[in-house]
């Protein structure tokens, strides 16, 4: 399917270790965050280019079906760059993307989504101009892209371990875009899984936009972004120390002040559920009892990501199977692990 006016990209969500929650200007992060790409949970989209000589009419489709409430973000999304991509004013696109996983529901199908999305517009642009980018310049600049439709996509470019926002602890780092920083992880966290516990895929009851707006008036604000900035110091520490202890111990912290945030908001509605509640305290039986290194962390939303080393991965599923799968939806839930970022897919 890839060709000449085509292109087929996969983008991967990616879960917060250190939460972008708050932002300023044009999609600016209030404090630095830390992740780490996924590998099964992915967004595939598929785009086609069409030279028109009037103004251009695109079309999008999500799963194959119209989706207004999508399609009106993709195309002022589409508005909003066109000054960045002026090749966009001269030409119909046909967008088509899927999601393997449930959208809305605190998996950030937005950072999946956009990172495809944007990885396809500058294929696109590539391929009209003639001129290959240099891919270090390429995939910054669809951080940058991805950033301005989503946050959270700009760490979704790359796999592994990123950074989105300017934190002194890593070098050249910057609110415009997410670089990786792969080369300072100790082996242990390359192995770890993320097993995605689906307490309920319903449509969030707070999209991101209106949850960073709160924000703006969260009386701990000011706090929040001073913590997070000294969490990220923390955690790129931790990361290249291998310290599965004091990562726990951040993670879990990062969690729980994503959503006592959102509860100290006005307004703010409680997004953790009965059964998420649950899953963490035998997650914390769990781990007096056997000295495991599994921890949680969640996304604004009820569901619940366990972290863990690959090598308790057996009998971690046991755990989850036996204990933990009574608290899911319809038992259900995704074995993820950490992954290697955004491809686009070969002509089939
Ligand atoms: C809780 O990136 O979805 O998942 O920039 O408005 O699209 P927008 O927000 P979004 O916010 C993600 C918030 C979070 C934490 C995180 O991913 O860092």
């Amino acid at each position: 399917m890839t060709s000449e006016n085509s292109t087929i990209w996969c983008a991967p969500a990616n879960i917060a270790l250190v939460k972008y929650w708050g932002k300023q200007g044009d999609q600016l992060p209030q404090n630095p965050s830390v992740s780490m790409t996924l590998s099964r949970s992915v967004t595939t989209t598929v785009m086609k280019w069409t030279r028109v000589t009037g103004p251009p009419v695109h079309s999008f489709l999500f799963d194959g079906q119209p989706e207004p409430l999508f399609e009106r973000k993709v195309f002022s999304y589409i508005d909003k760059i066109i000054k960045i991509l002026p090749y966009l004013s001269n030409f119909n696109l046909d967008i088509s993307s899927s999601n393997n996983f449930p959208h809305s529901s605190g998996i950030s199908s937005s950072a999946s989504f956009m990172s495809s999305m944007v990885l396809c517009l500058l294929r696109a642009e590539e391929k009209i101009s003639g001129k290959p980018a240099d891919p270090l310049e390429f995939y910054r600049n669809a951080s940058t892209l991805a950033r301005l439709g989503s946050g959270s996509a700009a760490r979704s470019v790359f796999g592994g371990f990123n950074v989105w926002g300017a934190t002194g602890a890593v070098a050249g780092s910057s609110n415009e875009f997410a670089i990786n920083i792969n080369d300072r992880v100790h082996p242990i966290f390359k192995t770890y899984r993320d097993a995605i516990l689906i307490v309920s895929s319903g449509v969030k009851s707070l999209s991101s936009s209106a949850g960073h707006g709160l924000m703006e008036s969260n009386p701990y604000a000011a706090e929040r972004y001073k913590s997070a900035g000294e969490n990220t110091h923390k955690l790129i520490g931790i990361l290249k120390s291998g310290n599965q202890e004091e990562f726990m111990r951040i993670i879990e912290e990062e969690a729980m002040t994503l959503h006592g945030l959102i509860q100290a908001s006005s307004g703010g509605p409680i997004l953790m559920e009965p059964g998420t509640i649950s899953i963490i305290r035998r997650i914390r039986e769990y781990r007096s009892h056997t000295g495991s290194s599994l921890c949680f962390t969640l996304d604004a939303g009820p569901n619940i990501h366990l972290l863990y080393p690959e090598d308790e991965a057996g009998e971690i599923r046991r755990f989850i199977e036996g204990s933990l799968l009574q608290y899911c939806e319809n038992s259900n839930w995704i074995d993820d692990r950490i992954g290697d970022g955004c491809k686009e897919k070969p002509r089939v």
